[in-house]
């Protein structure tokens, strides 16, 4: 396990996958490091590619006001990071082979921030974190217990902007979630 700066360090200069040829800039992640919450995307789009940063383009302005309705902040009291850190190209599904070749590096955030709650955003984050046979559309908003982290997944932003038919449940799930954040005494 690396600390921070060499973990940063290590990440910016991959040459793990073949994403790294095609990357304007590895998305480490972002947020408070000591924070009890940890969002999980898929992976950097263009924008995200573009600016360093995760969740920057319209699905990332989603996201932060959906982190608003549960007094959430990206810079302020949880951490957003991504499966894989570089984008693939024209937005593609992250390969199961560029996943394990990033996993390290989640693994290794994970380690260093310690959170107690841990959310997927979308199927992919929710089969490689939770289940691989894991099916978002009947198991979002579900809690399990891993190693004393608590997970969830809820919808993807993404999905949220083509189909807003999903964002009631998803409501419910982000209320779910500040339940939670409540019963094992999370930090906001
Ligand atoms: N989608 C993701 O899964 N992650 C990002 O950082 C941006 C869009």
């Amino acid at each position: 396990m690396q600390n921070w700066e060499a973990l940063k360090q290590t990440c910016h200069s991959c040459t793990r996958c073949g994403l790294c040829e095609t990357r304007h800039n590895v998305v480490f992640g972002i947020g408070n490091e000591e924070a009890d919450i940890l969002f999980v995307g898929e992976g950097p789009g263009e924008q995200e590619d573009l600016q360093g940063e995760p969740f920057v383009g319209p699905a990332g302005k989603l996201l932060d006001d959906m982190l608003s309705i549960i007094d959430l902040d990206r810079k302020c009291n949880c951490y957003i990071a991504n499966i894989v850190k570089c984008r693939p190209p024209r937005n593609r599904d992250p390969l199961e082979t560029e996943q394990d070749a990033c996993i390290g590096y989640l693994r290794n955030q994970v380690a260093l921030i310690r959170p107690k709650i841990i959310v997927c955003l979308g199927r992919i984050a929710a089969k490689r974190l939770i289940d691989p046979d894991y099916r978002i559309t009947r198991q979002h908003g579900q809690w399990v217990e891993r190693n004393g982290i608590w997970i969830t997944a809820i919808y993807h932003p993404s999905a949220l902007l083509r189909d807003v038919s999903k964002r009631p449940e998803t409501f419910e799930d982000l209320l779910s979630l500040r339940e939670k954040m409540q019963e094992i005494g999370a930090k906001v």
